[in-house]
């Protein structure tokens, strides 16, 4: 990371995983942020973070904020591009600005449109970090989507389960893409899908209803001890999840050359393999060409 004050641009930071990792990344001297939040969003209450509109639900308001963000930087270059921000709903009804199913224009197609827009501006050896889950994986969650349908997902998947691991599969796909432009190896940039695992405590879950989430972080537990036989299961505290989220972001933790996915297993970070589906190169180039479509982009 440069000498000079360091710049974060974040989603997500205004609650549970990412309000935690943005504590940690402002914790160091000489270091400023910019996040995009929603007027109902809690500001955090940290010197240095400047709280730019924004909703994720809408793909111009997604465009106005990096507009936005390019105007307040000035030139300078971002350090930490963090796309942390998601949403979990209890069914497919609801419908972005644009009409896409919303779990899908929140999670991937707004985060692809930042990425895409914002790029230029990451910095000679930044670093990007989208979070995805391992929901994505049809190995570890049933609903998960076993082959692409970019199109389908975007107008009215079948469950609120399967929308929600088909918008992560898509931020996974999308770290993998970037990673694999030629622009991202010039300019030394680090791109990561992080999967912070289950994670009691965090606003994920507020659709859901309050006792269900309540027996969830009581039960935390009796899911580790099932964590044994099912890793995924283990529960993870929004604040860790929130610190290894920093330590990828501004490089003290880096995956190993090659590896996109960085996963915390039972609490540990580690680099498995994502799903079949995530490592296709050819899924990798219809997710791009698709959301590029869907979001109003050139595919290059
Ligand atoms: N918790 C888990 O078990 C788990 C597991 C795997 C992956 N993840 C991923 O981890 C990330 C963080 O989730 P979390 O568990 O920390 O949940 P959280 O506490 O609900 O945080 C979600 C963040 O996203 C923001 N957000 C949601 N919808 C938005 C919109 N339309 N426009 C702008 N911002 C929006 C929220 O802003 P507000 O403050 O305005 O609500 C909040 O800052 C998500 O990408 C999630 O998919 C979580």
């Amino acid at each position: 990371m440069p000498d000079r004050t360091r710049t974060v641009v974040m989603t997500g930071a205004t609650s549970g995983i990412g309000a935690y990792a943005l504590a940690h990344l402002m914790a160091r001297a000489g270091t400023r942020a910019i996040i995009g939040a929603r007027p109902s969003s809690t500001r955090p209450a940290l010197d240095g973070v400047q709280v730019l509109p924004l909703d994720l639900s809408s793909l111009s308001a997604v465009r106005e904020f990096a507009a936005a963000v390019l105007a307040r930087l000035d030139g300078e270059p971002i350090d930490m591009l963090v796309l942390n921000a998601g949403a979990q709903f209890l069914n497919t009804s609801a419908r972005s600005a644009e009409g896409y199913e919303l779990a899908f224009a929140v999670n991937h197609l707004a985060h692809y449109l930042l990425a895409r827009l914002l790029l230029p501006g990451v910095a000679q050896g930044g670093r990007i970090v989208l979070t995805t889950s391992d929901t994505h994986d049809p190995r570890i969650f049933r609903s998960a989507p076993a082959r692409l349908d970019v199109r389908g997902w975007a107008q009215a998947p079948g469950s609120a389960a399967s929308a929600y691991a088909a918008s992560k599969l898509g931020n996974l796909l999308t770290a993998e893409a970037i990673a694999a432009l030629p622009q991202t190896a010039e300019r030394q940039i680090t791109t990561i899908a992080y999967n912070p695992g289950l994670t009691a405590g965090t606003g994920l879950s507020r659709a859901f209803p309050r006792p269900l989430r309540l027996a969830m972080s009581a039960l935390r537990p009796v899911f580790r001890l099932l964590s044994r036989l099912r890793p995924q299961l283990y529960m993870n505290t929004p604040e860790h999840a929130g610190e290894i989220l920093a330590q990828l972001a501004d490089g003290t933790l880096t995956p190993p050359a090659g590896h996109v996915y960085a996963s915390l297993v039972r609490g540990q970070l580690a680099y498995p393999d994502p799903s079949t589906l995530a490592q296709d190169p050819a899924a990798r180039e219809e997710l791009w060409r698709e959301s590029a479509d869907l979001t109003g982009l050139p595919s290059r």
